[in-house]
C-alpha cells in the first residue's frame, strides 16, 4: 500500500489539519491589512480550510480556490459558506485562469508540495492584477514548526519514517524570500506566526494526529508491542505541554511571506 502524502479525506483533514491551518489563518489574513471585496485565489485551497476564513475575514467580491485533490474540494463544496466560491481540480504549476483575474493569490500550507514552487509563484504573479498581492504561508518545517514534529520523531525511531513533501526546503523563510524575489516581487514581507491548540486529553490528541490514512498505513504496519512503546514515548514527550487537568495545549509556528505584483 502507497505511504506517499495523500490528501484523500476531506473531514478526517479538518481535524489534524485545518484546525491547525485556522489558527494561523486568521492572523495571517489580518497581518495582510486589506480591504473586503477584492477578488481572491486559494491556491491548494485543501478542503477549504482557509478558503472559508477568507469568505468570513475578508468579504470577497469573488472567491476562488483550485486543488488537485478530490477528497479534499468534495469538502470544500459541501462548506455553506464556500457556495458561491469557485472551487476547482487543479494545480499551482498551471493555474487554470486568465492573467489577472485577481487581486491576491495566496498558497496556505501548500508551498512545500508543488514540485517547482518557483513555477508556483510565477502562477500566481500571471494572474495578480499589478499592485495586488501575492502571498504565503509554511510550517517551519526545519525549525520544529510542524504540528506532528514529535509524532514524525517517534515514527521515524520505530522505522516507519514519514515521506518529506517534495520541496520542503521552500519553508525556510530565506527560500520563500529568495523564490518572491526572482519572481520580481516589491515590497516584499516575512513574519513567523505562532499557533497553540488544545486537545483535552492526551487519546483526544492521539485520536486525532493518526486520523491520516498515511500514519495509520504505517501504524499498522507495527506490531502491537511496539505501539504500545510508541504511544507510552508519546505520553512521556508530552507531559511538558499537559496541563493538571490532562489536558494539552500543542505549538506550532509557520512563516508567511507577502509581496507586491510590480506595477509597469
Ligand atoms: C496541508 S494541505 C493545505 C490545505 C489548505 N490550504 C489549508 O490551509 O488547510 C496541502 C494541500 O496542497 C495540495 N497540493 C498538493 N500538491 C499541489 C499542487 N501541485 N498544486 C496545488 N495544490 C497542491 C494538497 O492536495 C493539499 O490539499
Amino acid at each position: 500500500m502507497s505511504t506517499e502524502i495523500r490528501f484523500d479525506d476531506g473531514a478526517a483533514y479538518a481535524q489534524y489539519m485545518g484546525a491547525w491551518s485556522q489558527i494561523i489563518g486568521g492572523q495571517f489574513l489580518h497581518w495582510l491589512n486589506l480591504p473586503t471585496q477584492l477578488d481572491w485565489l486559494d491556491v491548494g485551497c485543501g478542503n477549504g480550510a482557509f478558503t472559508e476564513q477568507i469568505h468570513a475575514q475578508m468579504q470577497p467580491r469573488q472567491l476562488a480556490g483550485i486543488d488537485p485533490a478530490p477528497a479534499q474540494l468534495d469538502y470544500a463544496r459541501s462548506r455553506p459558506a464556500l457556495a458561491r466560491a469557485i472551487l476547482l481540480e487543479g494545480d499551482a504549476m498551471a493555474l487554470p485562469f486568465a492573467d489577472d483575474s485577481f487581486d491576491v493569490a495566496v498558497m496556505p500550507l501548500v508551498i512545500f508540495f508543488v514540485p517547482e514552487p518557483a513555477r508556483g509563484v510565477a502562477e500566481m504573479v500571471r494572474v495578480v492584477r499589478q499592485g495586488g498581492l501575492v502571498c504565503a504561508y509554511a510550517w517551519d518545517m526545519y525549525g520544529g514548526g510542524f504540528p506532528y514534529t514529535l509524532l514524525a520523531e517517534a515514527l521515524r525511531e520505530v522505522g516507519q519514517p514519514a515521506p518529506a513533501p517534495p520541496s520542503v526546503s521552500a519553508s525556510r523563510p530565506e527560500v520563500l524570500h529568495a523564490l518572491w524575489q526572482t519572481a520580481g516581487l516589491t515590497d516584499i514581507a516575512l513574519r513567523r506566526f505562532d499557533a497553540r491548540r488544545s486537545f483535552a486529553s492526551f487519546d483526544d490528541w492521539w485520536h486525532i494526529a493518526t486520523l491520516r490514512s498515511s500514519t495509520r498505513e504505517r501504524l499498522a504496519r507495527l506490531d502491537a508491542a511496539t505501539r504500545r512503546t510508541l504511544q507510552a514515548r508519546m505520553r512521556e514527550r508530552l507531559v511538558e505541554f499537559t496541563d493538571a487537568h490532562g489536558q494539552l495545549h500543542l505549538p506550532a509556528h509557520a512563516h508567511a511571506i507577502r509581496g507586491r505584483v510590480a506595477l509597469s
